[in-house]
């Protein structure tokens, strides 16, 4: 899928559902117009799987229209707007699911420090990304760069070691700060 067409049917998708709503929020703005359709485009990834989901994102199912999108919540209520397959569960047990290497692209925004808060859990939540993420396969952590929201440094996660930092070309940065919420996103390959 080329670059432009990608941006535009993101664009248009979210023109349809949230836009008159987005304007104020950089940090779901990037992850909308520029993380997903640049992660589209550029890697094409067929199998995809985003971790936590809120009303507010049933949407992003369109994003991601012929491929196999996985989605996780470990709250009940959450399922009616996840994907197609959807798991039910912590993100910690996320090897008892798929097998290694499985995954091509995954999203993790706004679990960690909002339900993945304790040490032992995050380590087995970032150790089970990386393990079933494919070799040269994309992970984007979003988070919020507050006290009371990083319950680790992510610094001290050691799971999180096993990634490359990865250059995100759109935004020629591993880490983005947003001007909203305190917001990061973080670029990793395996
Ligand atoms: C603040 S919401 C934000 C999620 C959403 N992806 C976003 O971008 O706004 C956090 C979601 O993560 C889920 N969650 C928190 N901790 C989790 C965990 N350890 N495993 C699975 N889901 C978790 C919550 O149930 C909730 O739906």
């Amino acid at each position: 899928m080329a670059g432009v067409p990608v941006r535009t049917t993101i664009a248009k998708v979210v023109r349809r559902h949230v836009a008159h709503r987005r304007y104020k929020y950089q940090d779901r703005r990037v992850l909308e117009q520029i993380v997903n359709p640049f992660i589209l485009s550029r890697f094409a990834p067929q199998r995809v799987l985003e971790i936590g989901r809120e009303p507010y994102e049933a949407f992003y199912n369109e994003f991601f229209t012929g491929r196999e999108l996985w989605t996780i919540d470990w709250d009940a209520a959450k399922a009616p707007f996840g994907a197609r397959n959807h798991i039910v569960d912590d993100a910690a047990n996320l090897c008892r699911h798929f097998r290694e290497g499985y995954f091509d692209f995954m999203l993790m925004n706004g679990v960690f420090g909002w339900g993945l808060n304790e040490h032992e859990a995050i380590e087995n939540a970032f150790g089970a990304v990386h393990a079933i993420l494919a070799p040269g396969g994309v992970f984007v952590l979003g988070w919020n760069d507050t006290p009371d929201l990083v319950p680790v440094p992510l610094d001290r996660v050691q799971a999180l070691k096993r990634f490359r930092l990865y250059l995100f070309p759109p935004l020629n940065a591993t880490s983005f700060k947003c001007s909203t919420c305190q917001h990061i996103y973080n670029f990793y390959r395996k």
